[in-house]
């Protein structure tokens, strides 16, 4: 598969996608925006690829930001739609039911930052540094910086963030639960597939309904919450996995799981 400005490649069922445009820190066009969603929406139907990995090329940038070449014209209208295109690509990242896990590898600026939050697990390398530096260029978070940010560190924290513009480094990012551990930059993507390669031990159709019922929950009354949570360890009953998951523990064996 070649998508533009992405790097793709599949080791042991692992996609590693690769922002591609170091010369100038990985920001996102509106061609990579496509090329993520092309990229995402052939995963999500490839049972080839059971996690992804996402990072940036080079040593600097994981992205940092959209492209700023291509702010400066919009309008009002086209302004909405660039937000709107940006949160439906990031959505489908967030919504897919195979753990996606950001490599954050330096800069997370804007919609770099975005675009990790839109991830499931984020890691960092020790020379990371993630902001919404947005209003320094006079204009908001618009991939859904000021929504996922505050849920992620709490309202206080993400105000100071996004009024300030300023960056966090990766060690106060993993303070402040925005990112889940900081390792050697070039320990980075081994980390990352050990977290990924870790998850691929357990019944894959488990782990796709906890994505759905903790992406969903969160955004629900408590109430309505658990119900779908109930709903969701119904499902789980009802596959080979569950059989094979427990047979497996009371036979003292490794669980051959089949994703069914
Ligand atoms: N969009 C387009 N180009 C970008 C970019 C972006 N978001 N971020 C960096 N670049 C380009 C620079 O213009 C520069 O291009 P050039 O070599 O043709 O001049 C190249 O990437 C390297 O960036 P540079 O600024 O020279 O690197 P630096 O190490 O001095 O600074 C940053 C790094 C990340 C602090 C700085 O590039 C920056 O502030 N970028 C913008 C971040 C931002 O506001 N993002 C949110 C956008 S909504």
């Amino acid at each position: 598969m070649t998508y533009t400005n992405l790097l793709y490649d599949v080791e042991d069922s692992i996609a590693l996608i690769t922002v591609n445009r170091p010369e100038k820190l990985n920001p996102l066009n509106i061609d990579t925006v496509d090329a993520l969603d092309a990229c995402f929406a052939d995963i999500s139907s490839d049972p080839g690829v059971k996690a992804v990995i996402l990072t940036g090329a080079g040593e600097k940038a994981f992205v940092a930001g959209a492209d700023i070449n291509q702010l400066t014209e919009l309008s009002a209208l086209s302004g909405q739609q660039w937000g709107l295109r940006g949160q439906q690509v990031f959505s489908r990242i967030e919504n897919l039911t195979k753990p996606v896990i950001a490599a954050v590898n330096g800069y997370a600026l804007g919609g770099g930052l975005e675009l990790a939050m839109s991830c499931h697990i984020r890691i960092a390398s020790a020379n990371a540094k993630l902001g919404q530096p947005e209003v320094k260029l006079g204009i908001v978070p618009g991939y859904g910086g000021t929504q996922r940010l505050p849920r992620l560190v709490g309202k206080g924290r993400a105000l100071e963030m996004i009024l300030t513009g300023d960056p966090v480094t990766a060690e106060e990012a993993s303070r402040i639960g925005l990112v889940n551990r900081v390792v050697p930059l070039d320990e980075l993507i081994p980390a990352a597939r050990r977290i990924a390669s870790r998850i691929l031990e357990n019944g894959p159709v488990a782990v796709a309904l906890c994505l759905q019922a903790v992406n969903q929950g969160v955004e629900m009354p408590l109430d309505a919450a658990l119900t779908f949570e109930a709903s969701q360890f119904g499902l789980s009953c009802a596959t080979e996995d569950i059989r094979e998951g427990t047979r497996a523990f009371l036979e003292k064996r490794k669980a051959e799981f089949k994703g069914r």
